[in-house]
């Protein structure tokens, strides 16, 4: 059993999504949450860039003690997670690796749709993992950029969603896929528009959820899972002004959010 926290971080308030997940299922458990507000959106920069963010918050996690990481971020998992694993002494859970194993666990047909931001459609990350559990399988894939600012600003159920979903979604749909990977972490949040556009044959996966069952099962593993009586506390920090992360984080958690306190990573730094 270990006291320490579970570290999680994304681009931005996206990751709440995992974090509302990972409290669901392991509510026992304190977390502490980085959001990198000041740089979002990774979705459009390139992978070196992007590594580099995700190295530059994770030092600043272990700092902070925890004992295991989640890469909530699709597009952070997809281009840094390797380089992370490799970096750094604590386990590292990304999101791409159970949402594909989810995906090909539930497809009858091994025709698997992805859909997830231009960097983590153009990295291939979760074909290469899909292929990797299933060679046969068939893996089609769609960049929806849209959906992000859509979640975002709650228009998650109004003519411009539903739009923006047929758009992206009708080439996916006439491909005749069984299952469809929800490769980002705004899009459990347009569940009911995409259900609705792909229609009842089609298994919808949610990364986050897969994730929050991946972690817990690797605490349970390495006897680090606090006991279930137990109610953990969250932390969350930020890289820009708290006041937009509270105001859109709330709807993303579906809860209300405690503190969230600015940082500067680089100051962060030269005082730890
Ligand atoms: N969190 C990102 C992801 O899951 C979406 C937002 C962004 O582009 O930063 O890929």
């Amino acid at each position: 059993m270990s006291w320490q926290a579970v570290g999680i971080f994304d681009s931005g308030v996206g990751g709440l999504t995992v974090l509302r997940e990972l409290s669901r299922v392991i509510p026992q458990e304190d977390t502490i949450y980085f959001g990198d507000t000041a740089r979002v959106p990774y979705g459009t920069k390139s992978p070196e860039t992007v590594t580099r963010y995700a190295h530059e918050i994770t030092s600043f996690l272990i700092r902070r003690d925890i004992k295991l990481l989640v890469v909530a971020c699709n597009t952070a998992s997809a281009v840094a997670l390797p380089s992370l694993k490799r970096h750094f002494p604590i386990p590292v859970v990304g999101v791409i690796e159970p949402g594909a194993r989810r995906a090909v666990e539930v497809s009858r047909s091994g025709r698997i749709g992805v859909i997830g931001t231009a960097g983590t459609i153009r990295s291939s990350a979760y074909t290469r993992a899909i292929k990797r559990l299933n060679p046969q399988a068939e893996v089609l894939t769609r960049a929806c950029p849209l959906f992000v600012p859509l979640a975002e600003e709650g228009w998650v159920d109004n003519q411009v969603a539903r739009l923006t979903a047929q758009t992206y979604l009708q080439e996916l749909k006439e491909a005749g896929i069984d299952t469809l990977v929800l490769g980002c972490t705004h899009y459990p949040l347009l569940k009911p528009v995409i259900a609705e556009v792909m229609g009842a044959g089609v298994t919808l996966v949610d990364s986050a959820a897969e994730t929050a069952l991946t972690v817990a099962g690797i605490l349970r593993q390495k006897k680090m899972l606090r006991p279930a009586s137990e109610k953990g506390n969250h932390h969350y920090y930020v890289s820009d002004i708290p006041a937009g992360f509270i105001r859109v984080g709330n709807r993303f958690l579906g809860g209300r959010l405690g503190d969230v306190y600015q940082v500067n990573l680089d100051e962060d730094g030269e005082e730890g």
